[in-house]
C-alpha cells in the first residue's frame, strides 16, 4: 500500500493568491502556520499512522480526524465510554447528539432502523461528501450518541484520511467538530492542537479542510425532508434529489450548532454592510477601538491591526472563514468587523455562521 499523500497546502493550487492578509506596513501570504513558503511542504499520513489511529480507537481513545468539512474529534460510536470522553474533552453538554461517520452507505441500516428511499437517494448523490442525514435510530445505537433522541445523524466524509481510518476501523465513528464547545470549528490539525492541546494524543494531519464549513444536515423523518443546518450543499441541490424540503421549526430535532452564539471568536464580531466598512473602521479608530477586519476590499489606510481581504467567491470564502476568524481573533483587536457577504444561495451557510459568530 502506497500511503496517502496530503499536501499541507491544497493540492492542485500553485499558490495562495487570494485572500491575503495585510498588516500595517507588511504583507504576508496568508497561512495559519508560519510563513507562506513553509506551508507547502508535504506531510504523509501513511499506513502506520492509520493503523495506530485505528488501534487507539479500538482501545476507546479519542483522536483528531481530518474531514473535508472541518476536523472531527472521533471515537468508537458503539463504545459509550469512548463517546463520553468526546463530551468531556469538548466541554459539551451530554444531551447534544453527535454525528456517526461511516465508511459505506450499506452501513446505514446498522444505525438507522429505517432508511427512507429519499435518504438513500441523497446518500447516493452526495456521499462521500459534506451531507449529514438524520434518520430514525436503530435500537442498538447508544443514547450517548443520539443525545437521548430517537434519531441518529449519519455521514460518509470525503476526506481520504477519514475514509482510510473508517475502512480500517470497520465501525461507526462518532465525531463532532474538534473544537471546545461553542468555539470556532478547526480546519487544520494545528487548530485542533490549539484548542485541545495534549488532551488528544493523536491528531491526524490531513491538511486544511477543503470545504471549511460543517456539513449540511438534512432530516428525513416522518415523510418530510428538512434542512436543519445549511452547508456547502445548498437547498436547491438537495431539492433536486428530494423534491421540496420543509423549513426547520422549533420542533425540529436539536442541533447545538443552531444555538445563536455558536461558532464565536472571543473578540466581538460586527457584521456590517460592505459599503460601510471603511467608515466604520475609521470611526472605531477615532474612538480608540482597535479593529480587525474581514472585507472584500483592501484597507484604505493602516487603520486596522489586521485586515484580511475576503475571497469574492463563496467556495473559497467558506473554506477559509474559520481560519480567518481565528487569525483575526488573535490579532489583539477590540472588535472584528466583517463585511456582510452577498445575498445569494451560495452564501447561505456563510451568512448562517457569520450571524452566529456576531451573536457570540
Ligand atoms: O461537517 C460536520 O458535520 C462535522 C464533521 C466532523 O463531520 N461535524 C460536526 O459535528 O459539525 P458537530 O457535533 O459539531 O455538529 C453536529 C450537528 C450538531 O448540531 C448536532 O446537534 C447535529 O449534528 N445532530 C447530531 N445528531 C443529531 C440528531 N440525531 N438529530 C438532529 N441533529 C443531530
Ligand atoms: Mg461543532
Amino acid at each position: 500500500m502506497g500511503g496517502l499523500y496530503v499536501a499541507e497546502g491544497r493540492l492542485g493550487e500553485a499558490s495562495f493568491d487570494n485572500p491575503c492578509c495585510y498588516r500595517p506596513g507588511q504583507f504576508t501570504g496568508r497561512r495559519d502556520e508560519g510563513s507562506a513558503g513553509a506551508a507547502y511542504h508535504r506531510r504523509m499520513v501513511g499506513p502506520d499512522e492509520i493503523a495506530a489511529a485505528v488501534e487507539a480507537l479500538r482501545a476507546g481513545e479519542v483522536i483528531g480526524l481530518p474531514t473535508e468539512t472541518v476536523y472531527g474529534l472521533a471515537a468508537d460510536a458503539s463504545n459509550p465510554a469512548a463517546v463520553a470522553r468526546i463530551f468531556a474533552i469538548k466541554g459539551r453538554p451530554s444531551d447534544h447528539p453527535v454525528i456517526v461517520h461511516l465508511a459505506e452507505a450499506a452501513d446505514m441500516s446498522r444505525w438507522a432502523r429505517e432508511v427512507p428511499p429519499v435518504a438513500a437517494a441523497l446518500a447516493r448523490r452526495f456521499w462521500p461528501g459534506p451531507l449529514t442525514l438524520v434518520l430514525p435510530r436503530a435500537p442498538s445505537v447508544a443514547l450517548a450518541v443520539t443525545g437521548g433522541q430517537d434519531t441518529v445523524a449519519l455521514r460518509i466524509p470525503a476526506h481520504p484520511v477519514a475514509l482510510a481510518v473508517l475502512r480500517a476501523f470497520g465501525g461507526g465513528l462518532a465525531a463532532p467538530s474538534a473544537n471546545r464547545y461553542g468555539r470556532i470549528s478547526p480546519t487544520t490539525a494545528a487548530h485542533v492542537r490549539e484548542d485541545l492541546g495534549e488532551q488528544v494524543r493523536i491528531v491526524l494531519d490531513g491538511g486544511p479542510s477543503e470545504v471549511g464549513l460543517e456539513s449540511t444536515i438534512v432530516a428525513c423523518l416522518d415523510g418530510r425532508v428538512t434542512v436543519l443546518r445549511p452547508g456547502r450543499i445548498g437547498v436547491e441541490a438537495i431539492e433536486a434529489v428530494s423534491g421540496p424540503v420543509t423549513k426547520a421549526t422549533a420542533a425540529a430535532p436539536r442541533v447545538p450548532g443552531s444555538v445563536a452564539s455558536h461558532y464565536a471568536p472571543r473578540t466581538p464580531v460586527e457584521l456590517i454592510a460592505s459599503a460601510a466598512v471603511a467608515d466604520v473602521v475609521t470611526a472605531h479608530q477615532r474612538d480608540g477601538v482597535r479593529v480587525a477586519a474581514l472585507a472584500p476590499s483592501s484597507p484604505a489606510e493602516a487603520a486596522a491591526v489586521a485586515w484580511i481581504v475576503a475571497a469574492p467567491d463563496a467556495e473559497r470564502y467558506g473554506r477559509d472563514l474559520y481560519s480567518h476568524l481565528r487569525t483575526l481573533d488573535q490579532a489583539g483587536a477590540d472588535v472584528i468587523v466583517v463585511a456582510r457577504p452577498p445575498e445569494a444561495p451560495d452564501w447561505v451557510a456563510i451568512h448562517d455562521r457569520l450571524t452566529r459568530a456576531a451573536a457570540g
